[in-house]
């Protein structure tokens, strides 16, 4: 059985003003994006009844709404500016946390251990998308699930995609390793899960035009 070291912390980060911002971004902005990602979460994050769900990269708690009640949530977050935001919010929902301040490509968790793993607008952040995947699946036990809402590449030659690759740089400094055209679908399709359903969406009436192009699905081990 692979378990990877706990006491490894060498993937959280804070990088100071600007994980300070972000930080203070996602608590700001989380009732919108909630609300304009309403339908995509209804969907993904649908009959979630595990009283312990994992969460890659659960920033300041956007999705603890979500949880059932009397959840354990392991919220895997290795910016450490998110810290204190995940915790006032789970304390204040009764969510019984535990914190890995951890980069989800190496999950410290055993295999086959977990039934549920989420995340929402992650995998354009992390490091290495496909290295996560992989990850959540050793930890999925055998027909646990893996639910995501994401934002991904805008179809080739659309305004959108033109937008995305303009700003790019910028947008991947700011929000600390975000990429706006991320070709999440094919990672997600290529992770090696027994089944995957996949939709390809945009958020309703959303401010945020470059991060328009959006995909939820559930992907069973
Ligand atoms: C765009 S924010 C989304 C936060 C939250 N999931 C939400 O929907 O509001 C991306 C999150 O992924 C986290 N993150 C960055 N690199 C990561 C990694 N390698 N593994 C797991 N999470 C990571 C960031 O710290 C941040 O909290």
């Amino acid at each position: 059985m692979k378990q990877h070291d706990l006491s490894d912390t060498s993937t959280a980060f804070d990088h100071g003003a600007v994980s300070r911002f972000n930080a203070w971004f996602f608590r700001t902005f989380d009732r919108y994006i909630n609300h304009i990602a309403r339908r995509h979460k209804d969907a993904a994050f649908t009959d979630l009844t595990s009283r312990e769900v994992v969460e890659i990269g659960a920033g300041v708690g956007a999705n603890l709404a979500y949880l059932p009640d009397g959840c354990h949530l392991i919220a895997v977050e290795p910016s450490r500016r998110m810290h204190p935001g995940l915790q006032e919010r789970t304390a204040a929902a009764g969510i019984d946390l535990s914190l890995l301040p951890h980069g989800a490509e190496r999950l410290p968790l055993p295999d086959a251990s977990v039934d549920e793993v989420i995340c929402s607008l992650v995998l354009c952040t992390v490091r290495d998308p496909s290295a996560v995947l992989a990850e959540v699946r050793r930890v999925l036990r055998p027909g646990g699930r893996f639910r995501f809402v994401e934002h991904v590449a805008a179809p080739p030659w659309s305004p959108r995609r033109w937008l995305q690759r303009a700003i790019r740089r910028p947008w991947a400094w700011l929000f600390e390793g975000c990429t706006l055209d991320r070709d999440t679908v094919t990672t997600v399709r290529d992770a090696g899960f027994a089944q995957v359903t996949l939709r390809r969406e945009r958020f309703r009436r959303s401010a945020f035009i470059p991060v328009n192009s959006v995909i939820w699905g559930i992907a069973t081990r």
